[in-house]
């Protein structure tokens, strides 16, 4: 039978409020035949037939969508079996620029000039009457900081930290809530705003009031009666401000602190008035993944230690906790929250640098329950005063950004398996809103870098699509005039060195590039490519400028500006210290310039630009030639040997046909040298195994995969880690941190997920499953054995539905199952290097080893 399991717009199933002029549908169908390949696709919107065979990104192409309109999509396809099928969904339309029928309020008495920390939580209400009967309310809201949301004693929706995080300047996005069941005559509506990465203090310097001098709330409540007339209630003057609310402190790194004594209906009110705002950003539907609660785990152990109780939830993550406790008015409960613990069991809150962390609650009377809102927190462990274990029920709720999971990943061996539950909650308390580094330290920035290495893998885990194309265009809006990139995105202050137009920073500015060109891969849809390729081009010309920079002959080719301008092979862990991961950006920018302007090559071609790609092309080959030239004896050898010299123009296609073998050998020998532990930084992790294993060192990839002496992967995994560390070496045999002065400000993390980019090895070599078209609509599997391994799985949502492979060796013999999406086709390639094509359906191979 043909079925359609999924079928969204804008990539969601259902609750899709878009802005856009031509929003995209895709869907996915699935039959139980083998075989089986879609004839027809037909998308019906608005009056209007769409063809929708291309399945993935199916614009909407009628009459104009009206604002403030919901609409009715059904799609009807036909199989090559004659088979039908057909689904519908709803979506809505926003605003779509209509001018905001309200001002942007603030409190005209709040002057926050403090520096360092964040603003007093600002409460605004409003009472309205609905004069007639509803037929439907809707809240549109944004602000400048961040917002919860009540109506009538209610909370509103499910979100955190609404609006989001965006390059305010240019970028802001406001929600939409469809209230019409909760709306009652006489109605309150109550904005709590805190200072969030907007005025708040954030970015490890602790600059606040980033984008506004004080919080800033823009509102509009849009009732149709039933009568079909329409009212439209927007912030004003008519709406009451306070400072006087429950929530006493919010800041992003602080904590929260809150107090249940008071009653908002007896604090202090006064008129809020219209604010004239510094940035003038773009206002539009939300686009991308908002944060919302997600686990929640018990503690598995509670030790008291003098005054306070030890929680261990067993899983370090980011978020909140939420209590249920029996209080006294005034009684104080205060919650610190860390990573680690020191060797005398106390909180380990040193690595958390400026960040407190800590959520005070101060209760009222009786039984109650409490969950911080405009705050979060990175921790496993949490230390509770001013109450006894019997008095409290505690929870660790995880917030992160509402991703769909789309892969899965198991085999024989334990120790990976752990290791990719580590990889995947590391990604999950680093996808909060945007790609962050880390959820505990005074930083949780959109460190470019990062997402650069780890996007494959991230988009092997989840959906990526709405919150990476959310992000991307914040990069847009960051880039300098000259084609630099900030550090972080949205910068938010913060972004050194950015004082120069063409500030590129190898692998981190390469986000701009890497981040559109694994999403693509992933999904198949180009408009990832369409809307990047500019910023692409103008960043590959700012790091050609620096390559050229005083640079003669083949050194033009040779990106090597002083190693302050770079982070080199970042956290590599076979060399001491900072100023020595940045003296290897020599190499590691030099192979990013290739790596980026290959890519962009790639991606002109696709494009159609044909000559940009040749362009492209040829200077790729002029700086792999440099490379060789220049870092290498000519013969294979790099002049200076470390991991990631020879893995960068190993996994890029750097070297010579004749070299190949040779730079793959000598690769091997350092790692043998090393243990097999791993050596490589930031730019090196991601493909250090690719780089041994496709070119004839299965071996020695498998023995560093699976070596658990520091450092290494599993390593960690023996230490107990259940998230990805920032460095390797983070607790020594005995737990304790042996990180020492190193240059870095005690850049100490227990939940970065950068080196977790190991985890496309997992899915594309152990299991085997990689694309060979973006989007897998032809992908093949071909399973790497080794590391004494004895099955595999892997299970894949593609755009097109399920892919799989899951093998196994018994009694000598190999079997595969594989499973292929309808419409889709698999080269399937054995242990043996027998090869098949299958199309849609599961298959089942077996061979003797
Ligand atoms: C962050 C990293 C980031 C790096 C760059 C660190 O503080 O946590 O993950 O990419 O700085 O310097």
């Amino acid at each position: 039978m043909l079925k359609i399991t999924r079928f969204c717009c804008e990539q969601l199933e259902r609750g899709c409020v878009t802005d856009k002029k031509n929003p995209v549908f895709s869907f996915i169908a699935e039959s139980d035949h083998k075989e089986v390949t879609l004839k027809s696709a037909v998308l019906a919107v608005n009056g209007e037939q769409i063809d929708a065979i291309g399945q993935i990104a199916v614009p909407y192409t009628g009459r104009a969508l009206q604002p403030f309109t919901g609409y009715e999509a059904t799609l009807t396809v036909t199989d090559s079996e004659g088979e039908t099928a057909d689904a519908s969904l709803t979506f809505e339309t926003g605003r779509m620029d209509t001018a905001w029928a309200a001002e942007w309020i603030s409190d005209p008495a709040y002057s926050f000039t403090e520096k360092k920390v964040s603003p007093v939580p600002m409460v605004f209400r409003k009472t309205f009457i609905a004069k007639k009967r509803v037929s439907s309310a809707r809240i549109y809201s944004t602000a400048l900081g961040i917002y919860e949301l009540s109506l009538n004693g209610e909370k509103v929706g499910d979100r955190f930290f609404a609006p989001g995080f965006t390059s305010y300047p240019s970028n802001l996005q406001y929600q939409t809530y469809d209230v019409t069941d909760s709306i009652c005559r006489e109605n309150e509506i109550v904005f709590t705003v805190a200072g969030g990465w907007a005025v708040g203090s954030f970015v490890y310097s602790r600059i606040n009031r980033y984008a506004a001098d004080r919080q800033a709330l823009l509102c509009e409540i849009r009732l149709v009666y039933k009568d079909g007339t329409e009212e439209i209630i927007g912030t004003d003057g008519s709406w009451q401000v306070s400072e006087d609310g429950p929530v006493r402190m919010a800041d992003l790194y602080d904590g929260e602190t809150f107090d249940a004594t008071i009653d908002l209906r007896s604090v202090q009110w006064h008129s809020a008035a219209k604010e004239t705002l510094r940035v003038h950003p773009k206002i539009f539907a939300e686009c991308g993944a908002p944060v919302k609660a997600h686990e929640r785990l018990k503690p598995i152990s509670c030790n008291q230690l003098g005054n306070a109780l030890i929680y261990d939830f067993g899983q370090n993550l980011a978020g909140v906790v939420s209590l249920k406790l029996n209080g006294k008015a005034g009684q104080t409960v205060t919650v610190r929250h860390a990573e680690v613990l020191n060797p005398d069991g106390t909180l380990n809150v040193m690595f958390l640098r400026t960040a407190k962390a800590t959520a005070t609650y101060i209760c009222r009377d009786g039984e109650q329950t409490y969950m911080p809102r405009l705050s979060y927190m990175g921790f496993r462990y949490v230390s509770v005063e001013g109450i006894a274990a019997d008095g409290l029920e505690i929870e660790a709720v995880a917030l992160y950004s509402d991703l769909e999971t789309t892969g899965f990943f198991s085999c024989s061996n334990e120790m990976l398996n752990r290791l990719q539950r580590n990889i995947v909650w590391g990604a999950k308390s680093n996808l909060v809103d945007i790609p962050t580094d880390c959820p505990q330290r005074d930083e949780r920035m959109g460190w470019t870098g990062d997402i650069a290495v780890f996007g494959p893998t991230a988009c092997f885990n989840f959906n990526m699509q709405r919150f990476l194309d959310k992000w991307l265009r914040d990069v847009r809006a960051e880039q300098r005039r000259g084609g630099g990139l900030p550090n972080t995105v949205p910068v938010n202050g913060f972004g050194f060195p950015t004082t120069m137009p063409e500030m590129a920073i190898d692998w981190w500015g390469d986000a701009c590039v890497l981040v559109p060109w694994a999403l693509y891969c992933a999904t198949g849809d180009r408009s990832v490519l369409e809307e990047n390729y500019p910023t692409m081009k103008k960043y590959v010309k700012a790091c050609r400028f620096w390559a050229n920079l005083l640079s003669f002959g083949k050194r033009r080719y040779l990106w090597n500006t002083p190693a302050v301008f770079h982070f080199g092979d970042w956290v590599a862990p076979d060399a001491p210290k900072m100023s020595e991961w940045q003296r290897r950006s020599k190499w590691t920018a030099t192979a990013s310039l290739k790596n980026t302007s290959s890519t962009v090559a790639r991606i002109a071609e696709i494009l159609g630009k044909t000559k940009e790609a040749e362009q492209y092309t040829k200077l790729a080959a002029r700086v792999s030639d440099a490379y060789e030239s220049l870092l290498t004896d000519g013969n294979g050898k790099l002049l200076e040997e470390f991991q990631t010299a020879y893995v960068l123009p190993l996994h890029l296609n750097m070297f010579r046909k004749e070299n190949v073998q040779k730079a793959a050998d000598n690769l091997a020998r350092l790692v043998e040298k090393n243990g097999y532990r791993i050596g490589t930084g930031f730019p090196g992790t991601p493909y250090i195994l690719f780089a041994l294993a496709d070119h004839g060192h299965a071996d020695e990839a498998f023995r560093m995969l699976l070596n658990t002496e520091c450092p290494s992967w599993l390593y960690e995994v023996r230490q107990g880690a259940t998230t990805i560390w920032e460095r390797w070496d983070g607790l020594d045999e005995n737990g304790v941190c042996p990180i020492g002065d190193d240059g870095t400000d005690i850049m100490i993390s227990y939940n970065h997920y950068a080196s977790g980019a190991v985890g496309d090895f997992l899915y594309r070599r152990i299991a085997g499953l990689e694309p060979a078209e973006p989007g897998y609509r032809r992908f093949s599997v071909k399973p790497l054995l080794g590391g004494g391994l004895t099955d595999a799985k892997a299970e894949l949502r593609t755009p097109y539905g399920k892919a799989a492979s899951s093998w196994k060796i018994e009694n000598g013999s190999f079997s595969l199952s594989v499973t292929v999406p309808l419409g889709c086709i698999c080269d399937v390639c054995l242990p043996s290097g027998k090869r098949e094509t299958v199309l849609s359906g599961t298959y089942d191979f077996a061979e003797t080893l």
